[in-house]
C-alpha cells in the first residue's frame, strides 16, 4: 500500500518517495517483498502522485494498481481485488515502514498458514505506542492471552484504557484471499476520517466466525512507520548506525559514527579509517587500509587499497588506484580514473580523465577529457581547454611529461613522451617527444622604469 499522500509530512513529494538510508521508503519495502516472492507477484497500490511513484520504482519490476482516490487502507485492497483474486493468500505491506525484513514477512506468512487463519497480523510492543492501532486480544478460557485477536482499535477511536495497550498493529498482514473479499464490502466509513480501514477487517472476520491471529515480533524497530519528518530522521539514523556497526564489526574504524552517512550497498574493506562527517553513497567500494578524512562525499566510486583522501574531497563515479593521495579539496567528477600512487591535490577538478601511475596534479588545476600517462607532473594552475563551444576534445599527455605551471592545453592536442611545456604556455600544437614547448610572449625588461615612475618622471 503506497497510495497515501502523507499529509503529516507537509510535502510536495509523496510520502513513500521520501528517503531513509539513501533510498525511498517504498524501495525498502519492495526490496523486502521481492526477496520473499517474485516481483511479478508483487502489486503496489499507488494513488497520490501515482506517476511519480511508479517512475521511481519501475525498475523493480513489480506491478502497479491505481487507487485513484485514497479512501483508506481497506479501500486500497478493494481496488486490487481483481489481480489478487488469482491468489490463495495475500501478504499486505505498508509502503511507509521501511525496516521490515524478508525474514519477518516469511515468518508472518508461515504463522498464518500454520494457524489456518483468515487474517494474520504482525504486532509489536512499543514503549510509546501513540499513533498506532492497538491490538485487542481475545481472552482464552483460562483468561490467558491467546494468539487470537478480537479487534484493532485505531488511535483516534481508542478509549483511554485502550490507549494504554502497548501491543500495536504494525500494518503488515496476511489474508486468505476468498475470506478477505467475501467480507471487505462490509467495511464502514464510520470513523473520524470517513475512510475504510483495513484494520476493521479483524473485528469483521471475527464476527463472521473466522480465525484472526497476531504474531508478535521481538524486533520492534523493524515495524516503525515514517509518518512525520521526525520519524523519517529517526528511522534514517537507525539504518545508518546499523550500517556503521556492521562495517565496524567487519574491521573498519569509524570515528564518531553518528556523523557518518554510509549507504547500505557500500562496501568497505578492513583497516580503513573513516573520520567524522564523511558520506559514502550509492555503490561505492572502498579498499583496505584507506584513510578517509573529514568532510568527504564519495558517490558511486571505486577506491583501491591504501588510498589517502584528505579533507573536503567530492568524488562522483571515480576510480582511484591503490596508494593514491587525494585532496584536500579535490573534485573528481564522473569518469575520473586515477592511477596507482598518483596525487590529485588542492582545488583540482577532474572529469573523464585517465591519470597514469605516479603522476601528480597537486594544485589549482582543471583536467577534463584527457589521457595522461605515468610519471607526469602537471604544474599548478594547468588547464585542459577541452570545449570549443560546440564539442569536447581530448588532450593527450604521454609518460614522463613535465607541464609547467599556469599552462593551457588547447584540445585536441598531444604532448609527446618526456617533453617539457614551459610555464605559462598556451599549447595549441602537438609537442613532439622530448621537446620543449614555449607558448608565451617573450619577457621585456625596462631598466630603471620603476625608479623613474616613483620620481614622477614615468611615461
Ligand atoms: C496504519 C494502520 C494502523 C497501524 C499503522 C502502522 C489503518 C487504518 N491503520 O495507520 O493500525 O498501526 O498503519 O504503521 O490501516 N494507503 C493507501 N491508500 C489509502 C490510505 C493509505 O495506499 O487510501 C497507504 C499509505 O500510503 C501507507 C499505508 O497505506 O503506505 C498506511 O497508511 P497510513 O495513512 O500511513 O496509516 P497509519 O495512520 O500509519
Ligand atoms: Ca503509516
Amino acid at each position: 500500500m503506497a497510495a497515501g499522500k502523507g499529509t503529516r509530512l507537509k510535502s510536495q513529494l509523496p510520502k513513500v518517495l521520501h528517503e531513509v538510508g539513501g533510498k525511498p521508503l517504498l524501495a525498502h519495502v519492495i526490496a523486502a517483498a521481492t526477496s520473499v516472492v517474485p516481483a511479478n507477484d508483487v502489486y503496489t497500490i499507488v494513488g497520490h502522485e501515482a506517476g511519480r511513484v511508479r517512475a521511481g520504482l519501475e525498475a523493480t519490476g513489480v506491478n502497479f494498481v491505481l487507487q485513484a482516490e485514497q479512501r483508506g487502507t481497506g479501500h486500497a485492497l478493494m481496488v486490487a481485488r481483481e489481480p489478487l483474486s488469482a491468489y490463495g493468500h495475500v501478504i499486505v505491506l505498508s509502503g511507509d515502514a521501511p525496516r521490515i525484513t524478508p525474514q519477518t514477512i516469511a515468518h508472518l506468512l508461515n504463522f498464518h498458514l500454520d494457524e489456518q487463519a483468515a487474517m494474520t497480523l504482525l504486532s509489536a510492543d512499543l514503549d510509546n505506542p501513540a499513533g498506532y492501532g492497538r491490538i485487542i486480544r481475545k481472552r482464552s478460557r483460562n483468561n490467558s492471552r491467546s494468539a487470537e485477536v478480537q479487534a484493532i482499535v485505531e488511535e483516534n477511536s481508542a478509549s483511554p484504557t485502550q490507549k494504554k495497550i502497548h501491543e500495536i498493529n504494525a500494518g503488515f498482514y496476511v489474508f486468505a484471499v476468498p475470506k478477505l473479499f467475501s467480507h471487505i464490502e462490509k467495511l464502514s466509513t464510520a470513523n473520524p476520517h470517513g475512510e475504510r480501514y483495513l484494520t476493521d477487517m479483524a473485528a469483521l472476520l471475527r464476527k463472521a466466525g473466522q480465525r484472526v491471529v497476531a504474531w508478535k515480533t521481538e524486533n520492534s524497530g523493524e515495524v516503525l512507520g515514517a509518518n512525520t519528518r521526525a520519524e523519517l530522521a529517526s528511522i534514517d539514523q537507525q539504518i545508518r548506525i546499523t550500517k556503521c556497526r556492521q562495517l565496524m564489526a567487519e574491521g573498519v574504524t569509524i570515528f564518531y559514527p553518528a556523523t557518518c552517512v554510509i549507504d547500505n550497498d557500500v562496501e568497505v574493506a578492513p583497516d580503513t579509517v573513516i573520520e567524522p562527517f564523511v558520506q559514502i553513497l550509492g555503490r561505492s567500494r572502498i579498499g583496505a587500509g584507506c584513510r578517509i578524512r573529514s568532510y568527504c562525499v564519495i558517490r558511486d566510486s571505486e577506491i583501491g587499497h591504501g588510498v589517502l583522501i584528505r579533507p573536503g574531497c567530492v568524488l562522483e563515479e571515480a576510480r582511484i588506484g591503490p596508494s593514491a593521495v587525494l585532496g584536500p579539496y579535490s573534485h573528481l567528477r564522473p569518469g575520473s580514473d586515477i592511477g596507482e600512487g598518483a596525487h590529485v591535490g588542492n582545488f583540482v577538478e577532474t572529469k573523464k580523465i585517465k591519470l597514469g601511475k605516479g603522476s601528480k596534479a597537486n594544485h589549482l588545476t582543471y583536467l577534463g577529457d584527457a589521457e595522461i600517462g605515468a610519471d607526469v607532473n602537471i604544474g599548478a594552475g594547468t588547464i585542459t581547454c577541452n570545449y570549443d563551444g560546440r564539442a569536447k576534445h581530448t588532450t593527450v599527455i604521454e609518460d614522463g611529461v613535465f607541464v609547467g605551471s599556469d599552462s593551457t592545453l588547447v584540445a585536441p592536442v598531444r604532448v609527446g613522451k618526456g617533453a617539457y611545456v614551459a610555464a605559462a604556455s598556451c599549447v595549441t600544437e602537438d609537442v613532439p617527444e622530448d621537446a620543449l614547448a614555449i607558448g608565451r610572449s617573450r619577457q621585456i625588461v625596462k631598466e630603471g622604469w620603476a625608479r623613474e615612475k616613483r620620481a614622477g618622471r614615468g611615461k
